[in-house]
């Protein structure tokens, strides 16, 4: 997969990190390698530093995912690393300019260390761990060379902030955080302590050495909780701690619980099928359960105009069918009408947008096809009964419009074959693509066949069997596998 698309943020935040780091300042040289004037180490730093990115770029146009999601999360990566260089730099010119005086109890070049935790963990945070990593590496590279403090202070500075992002992976808490802050703390004490235990410190300092560490970087976790909420709204990213907070508390979620208890029902299964299919391919799979929760809240606009909210009869049975299609379509409309009412984060209205892509809203349309009492075929215009779109773009709108999919027509099976329910999702993943749905995701044939395999297992836990309570029993339910016909009966809406 070719990644241009981000060639030239990517190059402008190198140059501006270049003029950041090495630009001369009059207060440089009492702490930094870079001096008043450009001599040739400064030059030798640029170019190390032109080099690196290089050679970065081309790692991250070999590996790194390219859909729509993922170049925006590189640019804000850019904009971090920007931020990362801002502060270091900062840091040294305030070292500078007020030569840094370091208390007797303070192990040398602490100030060094007060951001280090900061910026790679809030982009773990927004970002994921990945881009968390490629922050410690170019902090350690930053900090070597500005200053080259020697080995220990570098070790210090690259292990401490890469534990603290290890122990943030998966689902976030507050206090999850605050735990790497910990982590990260324990580890760089260890270095400082084992620095000053070589030398000839006596145990006071040593203990100070690894403890002050420690306590820095727990502040810096509270930093990190601070500045996170901003630094969401200015990237439009989300945190696991900001997902898991809409993933249970919102109007919207109440409101669909209470006004459409079928939609609701069927979200819920549809934010769980994802989650389960996110985590088998590596995608976000947090990001997929919150979102999915609410790519349906179009349908609070008119509950019973939908299968799964209406057990009495149909309003379709008065309407024609184009117009059942185009008020079924507009539950897409509404709902990014909703979410930006209730000022949704922007990737949640991508979900709402994309999660029926293009496709045909299938029910509507055969009926519209039959042929007319004069045994004539009518003439029916296609496109008003396909939903306005776009298809879905990344990993995590894929799954989510598959989910919804599966989830929907497997309403009609009870069958707990594993061969049946195998053939029902392959069938019904087979035609999405068919149709050209997954044609902008980056979703890769491996990838849905680890997606059908998660299906499966979940629609097998779902129609588990067991045997009826004593006195409770009604008429069994017949096992069969949904017919062409129900399955696009109940096609979701
Ligand atoms: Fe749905
Ligand atoms: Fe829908």
């Amino acid at each position: 997969m070719k990644s241009k698309a981000n060639g030239w943020p990517f190059a402008i935040g190198v140059l501006v990190i270049a003029g950041v780091l090495f630009l001369p300042m009059p207060t440089a040289g009492a702490v930094m390698r870079i001096p008043q004037r450009v001599n040739p180490q400064t030059l030798a730093s640029v170019l190390a530093w032109f080099l690196a990115a290089a050679g970065f770029w081309g790692f991250k146009v070999r590996f790194w995912p390219n859909d729509r999601r993922e170049r925006r999360r590189f640019r804000n990566c850019v904009l971090l690393l920007v931020l990362q260089a801002i502060l270091l730099r900062g840091v040294f010119e305030t070292a500078n300019a007020y030569h840094a005086p370091i208390p007797d109890w303070l192990p040398a070049q602490a100030w060094v260390w007060v951001p280090w935790f900061l910026i790679p963990a809030l982009t773990g945070m927004l970002l994921g761990s990945r881009y968390g990593i490629v922050l410690c590496l170019t902090g350690a590279l930053m900090l070597y060379l500005l200053a080259d403090p020697g080995p220990w202070p570098l070790l210090g500075c690259l292990t401490s902030p890469l534990a603290g992002i290890l122990l943030m992976r998966r689902s976030l808490t507050r206090m999850r955080v605050l735990r790497a802050g910990i982590g990260a703390g324990a580890v760089l004490g260890m270095v400082t302590a084992s620095y000053y235990s070589i030398g000839t410190a006596p145990m006071a300092a040593i203990s100070v050495a690894g403890l002050v560490p420690w306590g820095l970087s727990l502040l810096c976790a509270f930093l990190v909780l601070a500045v996170l909420p901003v630094l969401e709204w200015m990237l439009g990213e989300l945190s696991d701690v900001t997902l898991i907070e809409y993933g249970t508390d919102h109007r919207l979620l109440d409101q669909l619980r209470t006004s459409a208890p079928g939609t609701w029902c069927h979200s819920l299964n549809v934010a769980d099928l994802a989650e389960k299919a996110a985590a088998q391919i590596g995608a976000r799979a947090l990001f997929c359960k919150t979102s999915a929760l609410y790519h349906d809240i179009g349908k609070l606009k008119d509950p019973p105009l939908f299968a799964e909210n209406n057990d009495g009869p149909s309003p379709h049975e008065a309407l024609e069918p184009q117009v059942s299609a185009q008020r079924i379509i507009e539950h897409v409309s509404y709902g990014i009408e909703l979410a930006r009412r209730h000022r949704l984060p922007k990737a949640f209205r991508e979900i709402i947008t994309e999660h029926h892509g293009v496709s045909v809203v299938r029910f509507f349309y055969a009926k519209a096809c039959q042929p007319l009492p004069d045994g004539t075929q009518p003439r029916v215009n296609r496109a008003l009964f396909c939903y306005p779109g776009p298809a879905p773009s990344s990993k995590e709108s894929g799954i989510i419009a598959l989910a919804d999919c599966v989830e929907a027509a497997s309403r009609s099976v009870s069958s707990r074959s594993e061969p049946d329910l195998r053939a029902f999702v392959r069938k019904l993943l087979a035609d999405r693509i068919s149709e050209g749905e997954l044609a902008e995701c980056p979703l890769t044939l491996a990838d849905l066949a680890k997606i059908e395999a998660a299906f499966v297992e979940w629609l097998k836990g779902r129609n588990h069997f067991r045997p009826a309570y004593p006195g409770t029993a009604t008429q069994a339910a017949p096992v069969h596998l949904a017919t062409a016909e129900n399955q696009q009966a109940r096609q979701p809406a």
